[in-house]
């Protein structure tokens, strides 16, 4: 047969595909292998230019001088969880180490933990952009919790660190948070109410970008903040920018107050008809509309099925069963045996007294309504007026925000291990994007090779022990066998069953939807799973008397059990 040699020939055909494929990528591998030999190798960076802070955790010494741990109590909570105990360390990351970089971890768990460190001098809000950026690895992934950097106000009094806690003021909130499925890139900023003093949180609009996986991947990504003094912003993460706006535009609260606002003193007036549409007062009930007639009605015509049988009982004393030996009259009182159905009822259309079916009542009108007309006297929807709003002030230059004195951590987290590295606050793009270069971008080529590596370790396994083509070939050349073969060889047997009789020359084919089995196997089955359902939704919803005795007349067809229920009690 022709077509059984085509068969072997794709299965044959693939399998050598298998193989050429599997053998390119060998050589490419080799390839790439030479390459690496010249990998770039960490080195603690250096800033490329002016810095306000600029940490990047491999000095254990100068940590030591430059972070504060905060020795304080969170305020207002009970005395036993308020303390801010967290442990922090400086150590190598968990995976893909490289020599002599540490990053600063927060070890414990559902503690409070805070650190701090001061700006080598405080940042103005004037001239040049504000850059903050940070690396943040969950290596043990996150359930709940934050790994935000806060940028501390400069007050008159000195920053003192060791009492940094959640009330600290800070001017600016910058990073990753997440609770459940609630995964968050805070930006907020506290802006100074020109006109009164007091200090409002404004809060950037969302990302549009998915940052789920940032909380779960277990590598370390990179998160830019940049402000600028035409207040505008961008937030980056590894690069890419997720976020942009304006100070101005895209916070909520809004920085600035509307101009007017609704007259809270304005009430609406007594005679002020907001009645869009009202009941036609011309309008009069027909003379033949019977209110009182009922939905439905007895079916005259309906007449009792000849096998009937009025005088059985639908249910009988079950013969068989016999009066209990401990059975005590005074007790339990007077001994009857069980009802059954009754077994002359089966098969029939049923027994006892009959009763005719309900048809719909064609003089059935329900109660009667006047039409609704256009309310001639509608005056609209009633809104107070507008007026100047006292608390009205217009801040161009929300950029200009309280200057900056330290950052600090001030977590709380679900999950242990979260590291932190190469935080840098600047006033220069270039530098952080440069200071990112020595640190982040190596760090990352690093754990992309080694995933690469992966399957470097796979093809020299496999040149080392070619035995393995073997389990390669029946891994991937037996399943598509399989499928040829089932392909082929079962469209022949059915199509084997339908033409025999009728059309002997008929072409087989391949892979044939139509001649698969037989399609209508699935239909009723299908419509058989929804049918009750729909069923069921009748019953609950509409709970209508009439339609539940009406097929209790019917007596026991498909779904009789759940009928029967409403009887029981
Ligand atoms: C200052 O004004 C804002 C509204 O603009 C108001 O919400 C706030 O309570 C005021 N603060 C003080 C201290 O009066």
């Amino acid at each position: 047969m022709g077509r059984q040699r085509l068969c072997t020939l794709a299965i044959v055909l693939s399998v050598f595909l298998v193989i050429a494929v599997l053998g390119e990528e060998h050589v490419h591998d080799q390839d790439a292998s030479d390459d690496d030999i010249q990998k770039p190798v960490y080195k603690s960076p250096t800033v490329s230019g002016f810095a306000y802070l600029a940490e990047h955790f491999d000095d254990r010494e100068r940590f030591r001088t430059v972070w504060v741990q905060s020795q304080t109590k969170k305020e207002e909570i009970d005395e036993d969880i308020a303390k801010y105990d967290g442990v922090w360390a400086v150590e190598e990351p968990t995976r893909s180490v490289q020599d002599d970089d540490l990053g600063l971890v927060l070890k414990s768990k559902a503690r409070h933990a805070a650190i701090a460190a001061l700006l080598n001098k405080p940042f103005k809000f004037e001239e040049k952009p504000l850059v903050v950026q940070y690396e943040v690895n969950f290596q043990d992934g996150q359930e709940c919790g934050g790994a935000y950097l806060k940028l501390l106000t400069q007050e008159e009094a000195s920053l003192d660190l060791t009492k940094f806690h959640d009330k600290t003021p800070y001017t600016i909130m910058f990073g990753p948070d997440k609770c459940g499925v609630d995964h968050k890139l805070h930006f907020i900023f506290r802006h100074k109410n020109p006109i009164n003093g007091s200090i409002e949180e404004k809060h950037s609009k969302k990302p549009k970008e998915r940052l789920e996986d940032y909380f779960k991947d277990k590598v370390p990504h990179l998160y830019t903040l940049i402000v600028r003094p035409d207040n505008s912003f961008q937030v980056k993460v590894d690069g890419k920018i997720v976020n942009e706006g304006s100070l101005l535009d895209d916070f909520t609260p809004p920085v600035n107050p509307p101009l007017e606002i609704e007259d809270p003193n304005d009430i609406q007036p007594e005679d002020w008809d907001d009645r869009e549409k009202i009941p036609d007062p011309t309008a009069v009930k027909p003379e033949d509309w019977d209110e009182d007639a009922p939905a439905q009605i007895v079916d005259e015509d309906d007449l009792m099925p000849e096998d009937w049988l009025e005088n059985e009982p639908t249910t009988i004393p079950n013969p068989d069963s016999v009066k209990p030996d401990d059975w005590d009259v005074e007790m339990d009182g007077e001994w009857e045996p069980p009802q059954i159905p009754n077994p002359k009822c089966e098969g029939i259309s049923g027994c006892g007294p009959y009763k005719q079916k309900l048809k719909k009542n064609p003089r059935y009108k329900g109660k009667w309504l006047p039409a609704l007309i256009n309310n001639p006297n509608y005056k609209g929807k009633w809104k107070p007026r507008l007026i100047h709003n006292p608390e009205f002030f217009n801040d161009q230059h929300p950029f200009r925000m309280m200057p900056i004195g330290a950052i600090g951590f001030e977590l709380w987290s679900m999950s242990p291990d979260i590291l932190f590295d190469n935080v840098i606050i600047t006033d220069d793009e270039d530098v952080a994007k440069q200071w990112a270069d020595e640190t982040f971008e190596i760090r990352r080529q690093k754990i992309a090779q080694e995933g690469s590596s992966v399957w470097r370790r796979v093809v020299d396994f496999t040149s080392e022990n070619p035995w393995i083509w073997a389990v390669y070939i029946v891994g991937t050349g037996l399943p598509l066998l399989l499928i040829i073969y089932c392909c082929c060889f079962s469209s022949k047997d059915s199509s084997d069953d339908e033409k025999d009789p009728l059309a002997p020359n008929e072409e087989p084919k391949c892979p044939s939807p139509e001649g698969s089995a037989s399609p209508e196997d699935q239909v009723p089955h299908l419509s058989r799973l929804d049918e009750p359902s729909n069923d069921n939704n009748e019953n609950d919803e509409e709970t209508d008397e009439i339609i539940a005795s009406e097929k209790d007349e019917q007596g026991a067809s498909g779904d009789g059990p759940r009928r029967r229920k409403p009887n029981k009690e």
